[in-house]
Parts: structure tokens; sequence; C-alpha cells
């Protein structure tokens, strides 16, 4: 197993000996596929034999349903923990339970609002912060409180911001004029924009639903099986962690070809 630590996303923060890995998932906009995101990431570690930890952040608690729904059908069961936390205390929970897994994902919605402590603790102790993008001109706009926060927490940790377009739609080309748009009104965060796209995909709501994972159908039949999905988060996490994907022979290029070879 590579360790989470030596991949080429390794923390810029202070490290205290061993400590997991811990991934942000947050945007202030409902609806973007956060909770999905932070459940199936989770789960394809938790598939490839990480100690996961899933922190449900969010006062809505669907990551928390989503596992408890997840294990209740024998899932990742041995691998994948879920906590609910919000407020301050995120940050102490994230650096005592750092030391028992080996990758954190947190889900969490904040808006970045002055009392928003929640999303202001999760930036605190975060190794990098995922967004979500739903490429939609009004999404963008509200994003404005939530990039002030991230401003803000990387004057002290210096964290990397990536970005993904969420519920795109295939034909679309939407990443030239989103990058465009937040370069211009957050020029001071450096935003690394991934190639991944989550595509709009009916199988995916059901998928999420019961309390699968994508990941549980890649090799399976069935009506969950969606083998576009699966190569959607194969993308993803082979750009955001590009050494340990590779470790089991998953790179964008890999992830590409399959597409390819599904047409
Ligand atoms: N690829 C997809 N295409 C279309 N819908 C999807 C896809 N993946 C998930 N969904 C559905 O979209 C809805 C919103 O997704 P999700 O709950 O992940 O968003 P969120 O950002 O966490 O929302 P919230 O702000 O309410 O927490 C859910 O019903 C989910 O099942
Ligand atoms: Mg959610």
């Amino acid at each position: 197993m590579t360790d989470i630590q030596t991949n080429a996303s390794k923390p810029t923060t202070a490290d205290e000996g061993q400590r997991a890995y811990v991934l942000l998932v947050a945007n202030s906009k409902g609806g973007v596929l956060k909770t999905t995101t932070a459940c199936q990431v989770t789960s394809w570690f938790a598939k490839n034999g990480y100690k996961t930890l899933l922190i449900d952040a969010d006062r809505q608690q669907s990551s928390a349903d989503w596992v408890t729904l997840h294990h209740g059908r024998g899932l990742d069961t041995e691998t994948l923990t879920c906590v609910q936390v919000t407020g301050e205390a995120l940050k102490r929970q994230v650096r005592n339970l750092s030391k028992m897994f080996d990758v954190i994902v947190i889900d969490v919605d904040g808006n970045g609002d002055e009392d928003d402590t929640t999303l202001r603790a999760a930036l605190k102790v975060c190794d990098r912060v995922v967004i979500p993008f739903f490429p939609c001109g009004l999404d963008a706009r509200a994003l404005n409180d939530f990039m002030k926060a991230v401003t803000a927490a990387q004057q002290t940790a210096h964290f990397p911001v990536s970005l993904f377009l969420a519920r795109d739609f295939p034909a679309d080309t939407s990443r030239p004029k989103v990058q465009t748009f937040v370069e211009a009104q957050w020029p001071e965060i450096k935003v690394d924009f991934l190639r991944s796209r989550i595509l709009t995909r009916r199988s995916m709501v059901d998928v999420m639903s019961d309390g699968f994972s994508v990941w549980d159908f890649a090799t399976r039949t069935g009506r969950y099986r969606d083998p576009k999905a699966v190569t959607d988060f194969e993308y993803l996490i082979s750009e955001l962690f590009p050494e340990i994907a590779a470790s089991v022979g998953l790179t964008t290029e890999t992830v590409v070809a399959e597409t390819a070879a599904e047409v």
C-alpha cells in the first residue's frame, strides 16, 4: 500500500509523525455533490485497504445516513468509519483521530459567514480543499463568502485548493469559462482546476440513495451498475491522489482508455 503521506499531494502543514491525510470537500452552494464526492472517495480508499474516516460536518447528516445504509449492506464495515462533528470541536477531533486513520474526508456545507465555525475549523486542519462546482453563473457569484474564508485560512496554512465541475453535462465546455471567472474574481487564491467532471447521471441518484458506492458495482451486473460513473470518480481520484491511484494501476491515461473502450 502506498503511504498516503508520501503522495504528491503531501500536506505542507506541520506534521507530528504519522497522521491521516485530510481532504475537505466543501462549497457554500447546496446540491453540488459534496456528500456524493465525500462518500465515493472515502469508499474508494476503504476498498483499497486504507483506514478511512468520513467526518460528516453538515447538520443534514447525509453522509452519516449514507454510511449507515452502506454498513447495513455489509459494505466497507472494517475500513470505513463515520463520525458527526460540527463547530470548533472539529479541530480537536481531527487532530485526535488523525493518528488512528490513513485518510480523513470531511463533508462540510459551510457558507463562510463570520459565525461559520465549522467551515473555519475544517479549513484549519485540512491538507487540501476540493470544491465540486456546478457550472452556473449564479453558483459562481454565491461563492464569495466561502472563497474569502478559504483565503483567510490560507494566510496561516498553505493547503492546495482544487476545483472540478460537478453535475456537468457531457457536451458542455464550461471549464475555461469557470476558470476565467474564478481567476478574475478571486485572484488571491491559487486554484488547481482539475480536468475531472462528474457528469449528471441518473444512476448516481440511486447509488447514493440506496447506500452504495460506484465501486460496489465496478465488476458486477445489476441496475446500479454504471461504468461511466465509475470512470468519473476514478479520474477524480487519479487527479487528486496520482501516486496512490497509480499504485493500483489507475492513472488519468488508463481511465481515459477505459472510457474510450466503453463507448
Ligand atoms: N452524478 C450525478 N448526477 C445527478 N445527480 C446526482 C449525481 N450524483 C449524486 N446526485 C444526486 O444529487 C443530489 C445532490 O447531491 P449531494 O447530496 O451529494 O449534494 P450536496 O452538495 O452534498 O448537497 P447539500 O448541500 O444538500 O449537502 C443527491 O440527491 C444525489 O443523489
Ligand atoms: Mg451534502
